[in-house]
């Protein structure tokens, strides 16, 4: 039995990139260094020693780029700004020619009828500021602020739907803790710190936005994973709900309740952190309301009780027989609209976007030129209707962003994922739009699709 499902009439389907994976023209037009150039030219950080040199060449293929994006319908296009590119020092001294690429994708955007949709911070903080201990260093949020309020000035009048962060968990804990991502620390305290400041400067970009008399939507993107025990123990339920505390809930009380979660905090403190960061204030200012949670899915983590640091630790690779994508996520389309309705349960009723959704394959051109995706577009169906179903359940999802309009720098994985709706053959830099493109484009153009 099929079913038509529907969309409601203004909702925002879209495509998501971001600055590093996708830009490359890394030391053009006065550029400086951001943390992930230094990153990936570290021996042994990147798979195959990848960087974002050249990456898709965004840069100089932006314009054809954005007639592709309107060839497929999307609404908006959320993309990131690389902050190196206006403040290569990370001082105030502004680089116009950096902030002039914006200046003409916006343009380009609108021109083609596709909404921006602006990330200020993807990852790719100045190297610079780094140099001054980064986010783990309070001043970094009076420069974030600075640099925030200059895009708001600059492109405000244009750009309708904002987001501060993207995924403070990565940048925090995997960037400065797990030491797989820049600046590739392994310090607990630092990186509890960093995310201190990381959600500090998101409160005071979201005050500054509405100093700043515009009228757009402003809101934080959160990777969130649902978390569920391997076996229905007492034990596994509690590694569960601590695990949940690491990566959701660290980020969710402060932007949502004005506070750290209480257990978390404890178990933080067990394995020898201190909080004392906290300045009076920067709770009220963590909190500075929002008009929507931005929410990047991928898949649920599943957790038993161990004796590591935190005492949980995850179960790497699903069970066989548990479907899967290229490298090794979990398929699973229900923990969205599981997620969704959580967030409401638990935080309140809000709009909500889905900001990314996606999956790596291992495509390939066809010898007649095409790439077919069939995963992909199984995917995409299904995690389109779990959307849907949170819908129905009253949820209020505003829109859709399909994680990545192009194949692109998958961070340490470096090219091999891709997770594109559109090929890109690095050699000749040719897009070739697979079968999930066409699909996608039905999708829009139906406001809906046909369920099993
Ligand atoms: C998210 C990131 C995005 C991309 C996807 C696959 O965590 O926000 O840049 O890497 O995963």
């Amino acid at each position: 039995m099929t079913r038509q499902i529907q969309f409601p009439p203004d909702f925002l389907w879209g495509v998501a990139t971001s600055s590093y994976q996708i830009e490359g023209a890394a030391g053009e037009d006065g550029r400086g260094e951001s943390i992930w150039d230094r990153f990936s030219h570290t021996p042994g950080k990147t798979s195959n020693g990848d960087t974002g040199d050249v990456a898709c060449d965004h840069y100089h293929r932006y314009a054809d780029d954005v007639d592709l994006m309107a060839a497929l319908g999307v609404r908006a296009y959320r993309f990131s700004v690389a902050w190196p590119r206006l403040y290569p020092d990370g001082g105030t001294r502004l680089n116009r020619k950096g902030l002039d690429f914006y200046q003409r994708l916006v343009d380009r955007l609108l021109d083609r009828g596709v909404a921006p949709a602006v990330t200020l911070y993807h990852w790719d903080l100045p190297q610079a500021l780094q140099d001054r201990g980064g986010w783990t260093n309070r001043d970094t949020v009076a420069r974030f602020t600075h640099y925030a309020e200059t895009l708001y000035h600059a492109l405000g009048d244009r750009v309708g739907l904002w987001m501060t962060h993207n995924e403070p968990w990565v940048a925090g804990f995997l960037g400065n803790f797990r030491g797989v991502h820049a600046p590739g620390s392994t310090d607990l305290q630092s990186a509890l710190r960093a995310i201190h400041h990381l959600l500090l400067s998101h409160g005071e970009a979201v005050a500054a936005y509405r100093a700043s008399g515009q009228s757009g939507q402003i809101g934080i993107v959160l990777s969130l994973h649902p978390t569920y025990p391997v076996n229905d123990t007492q034990q596994d339920r509690a590694a569960a709900e601590g695990s949940d505390g690491y990566t959701n809930r660290w980020f969710l009380d402060p932007v949502f309740r004005a506070s750290y979660p209480t257990d978390t905090v404890e178990r933080f403190q067990r394995a020898g952190a201190r909080i004392d960061f906290v300045e009076d204030g920067d709770l009220a200012t963590m909190a500075e309301p929002t008009d929507f949670l931005g929410v990047n899915y991928y898949f649920p983590r599943r957790v038993s009780a161990s004796g590591s640091e935190f005492g949980w630790k995850v179960k790497e690779h699903p069970d066989p027989g548990v479907p899967t994508t290229a490298i090794g996520w979990e398929i699973t389309p229900e923990g969205l609209t599981e997620t969704l309705v959580r967030l409401r349960a638990d935080y309140g009723d809000m709009p909500f976007y889905v900001t990314e959704n996606g999956a790596p394959f291992h495509d390939q051109i066809d010898p007649d030129g095409q790439v077919r995706d069939p995963a992909r577009v199984d995917f995409l169906r299904r995690h389109f209707v779990a959307a849907q179903q949170a819908i129905e359940a009253g949820i209020d999802l505003r829109g859709y962003f399909v994680w990545s309009f192009l194949d692109n720098f998958e961070w340490a994985f470096g090219y091999t994922p891709r997770f594109g709706i559109v090929y890109v053959d690095y050699p000749t830099q040719r897009r070739i739009p697979k079968d999930s493109f066409r699909f996608y484009r039905d999708v829009i153009a139906a406001n809906g699709l046909e369920s099993e």
